[in-house]
């Protein structure tokens, strides 16, 4: 897996708020769309492009335009969060769903929602906010592999990503990930130290 850690001093503020938990859900919400928008405009910059021929108010020439689709997969429930800025981008993208809950006692995900268009040759971006044990992430490439999507067609976009989740996607030699952060560890909780808590729920104002 080719792994891009994001840099510079903004995403640093904008993960910092997140990270603070005295950051009300409407802040949180609104920084995890800043960083979400910073963190899938690097997913977007390998998109094939091709050339177009136009005229400038001021002249003619060639210029590039995307060429090839582009699908957006949230991992339900804290994934949606990062939909709002993917389609703000790039609103011809497409947008698809994988729907897991992690087992309490064992952590592995369990799928009870798979829903996403399959289309030949489209790159396909999985934002989830969190990489923790890597199993959701892990099965989310592997749903789309079966699917005949090509590894190297495949991005996944996280904010904060723990080491045991990315060398769990180490396997995937062609995939992406692209994060804001590697943390330390998982705690006994499976909670991303020092992390910013539970993304769903602080998302969504989840008491
Ligand atoms: N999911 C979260 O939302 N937070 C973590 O720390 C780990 C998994």
């Amino acid at each position: 897996m080719k792994l891009k850690i994001l840099e510079g001093a903004l995403k640093e503020e904008l993960l910092t708020t997140l990270r603070n938990r005295e950051t009300s859900p409407k802040e949180f919400r609104e920084n995890l769309e800043r960083l979400g928008t910073l963190l899938i405009s690097e997913a977007l910059k390998d998109v094939k492009t091709r050339t177009v021929n136009l005229k400038t108010p001021v002249s003619e020439g060639n210029f590039r335009k995307i060429s090839q689709e582009v699908v957006f997969i949230a991992i339900l429930r804290a994934g949606l969060s990062l939909i709002p800025p993917a389609v703000n981008l790039y609103p011809k993208g497409r947008i698809g769903f994988i729907g897991t809950y992690r087992n309490e006692r064992t952590l592995e995900p369990v799928n009870y929602y798979v829903k996403f268009p399959k289309v030949e040759g489209a790159k396909y971006i999985i934002l989830d906010p969190m990489l923790a044990t890597g199993g959701t992430a892990e099965q989310s490439i592997e749903i789309l592999m079966e699917n005949g999507i090509r590894e190297e067609n495949i991005t996944f976009v996280s904010v904060v990503s723990a080491p045991e989740g990315i060398e769990r996607l180490r396997r995937f030699k062609e995939a992406t990930l692209i994060t804001a952060s590697v943390d330390e560890r998982l705690n006994d909780y499976g909670y991303i130290v020092p992390g910013l808590g539970d993304a769903g729920d602080r998302f969504c104002g989840t008491d």
